[in-house]
């Protein structure tokens, strides 16, 4: 009975997936899906520094404009990903000859130009995204190196200037670690959320990208979800996915028996996600939409299947688990 059948829109909070607007031009199964499933999108790259701003006086907007324009026409809710980050940086700005006003004029006016083409649009943006190492030390990215450390909380600024009502968030990776690496980036994360928050900056909410595994624990998974949530701000799970790969095998084959522990973790992530109090659940966005657009097996280079829908088009034992969850 296909009126009846259930999608993603049926969640209880936004769920969304990581889209690449060159899939939704080329495939139109790709593109049923998006449209069908999601309540809210997220620009996989169109918006990056490299896309979006290539040179000095040249934006590229026509992926991130297709993107929007999809999402407006069947009201989906747009994130905006990623005003900044250590990585994509285009050559222009590595090569960037200025002043310590001219590099502030650099970010500042980057961040306002596209805040502003999207306000009224782009309901919440990744401000920051990545700006720890995994040991929890600031990274020496060249913002920090031109910048310096409290350029984060002057690009929450920028961007709360262009657009009040855009819901701001700090985004990054690794707050469910536990066996695998220590707390101490986790700490670093609330700290710094913590200090911007209590210096009234306008940050409204954390993004936990959780890119995770199937043998990571629930445990872990909980204290990410609910020390995010103490922080009092908004958590949005921002780009999940969860890898079966989990010895970098190069010939693991998908079985039955993955996709179902697979399936397993999908649900316990939503479960836990479920039950923070309402008013902060920003919503579960996955990174890409099925199996053969992940961007897990082309960055690990080993076969991998992290997400919902499967290479075919079709639903995995986690679409449904999705559901299970809630
Ligand atoms: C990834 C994209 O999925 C790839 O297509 C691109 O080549 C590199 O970036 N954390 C993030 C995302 O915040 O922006 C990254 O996206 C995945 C990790």
């Amino acid at each position: 009975k296909p009126t009846t059948e259930k999608t993603l829109k049926d969640m209880p909070f936004p769920f969304g997936a990581a889209v690449s607007a060159s899939l939704l031009r080329e495939n139109s199964s790709y593109k049923a899906i998006v449209i069908k499933e999601y309540s809210s999108l997220t620009p996989e790259n169109a918006m990056k520094f490299g896309i979006i701003h290539p040179a000095e006086n040249y934006y590229n907007w026509p992926d991130a404009d297709e993107i929007v324009a999809l999402a407006i026409a069947d009201g989906k809710r747009i994130h905006g990903h990623t005003l900044n980050w250590y990585a994509d940086v285009p050559v222009w700005v590595k090569n960037f000859k200025g002043s310590a006003q001219d590099w502030e004029n650099l970010l500042k006016t980057h961040i306002q130009t596209i805040v502003s083409h999207f306000k009224g649009k782009v309901a919440s943006w990744d401000v920051v995204n990545e700006a720890f190492e995994d040991d929890g030390s600031l990274r020496n990215s060249i913002w920090v190196q031109k910048l310096g450390a409290d350029y984060i909380a002057r690009a929450f600024q920028y961007a709360h200037e262009a657009d009040p009502a855009a819901i701001l968030f700090y985004n990054d990776y690794g707050n469910e670690y536990g066996a695998e690496y220590t707390s101490k980036k986790r700490e670093a994360i609330l700290n710094l959320v913590n200090s911007l928050k209590n210096r009234g900056i306008p940050i409204g909410g954390i993004g936990l990208q959780m890119h995770t595994r199937y043998i990571q624990t629930d445990a872990n998974i909980s204290l990410a979800i609910t020390s995010a949530t103490a922080t009092g701000l908004k958590v949005h799970i921002s780009e999940l996915d969860v890898a079966l790969n989990a010895t970098y095998d190069p010939a693991l084959v998908y079985t039955e028996s993955l996709g179902e522990m697979q399936a397993a973790k999908y649900k316990s992530i939503v479960k836990i996600y479920y039950s923070i109090p309402k008013s902060q659940q920003w919503g579960i966005t996955t990174w890409n939409v099925t199996d053969g657009d992940s961007w897990v097996p082309g960055f690990f280079n080993v076969p991998d299947w992290p997400l919902i829908f499967d290479k075919q088009y079709q639903k995995k034992p986690a679409y449904q688990a999705i559901f299970d969850g809630v």
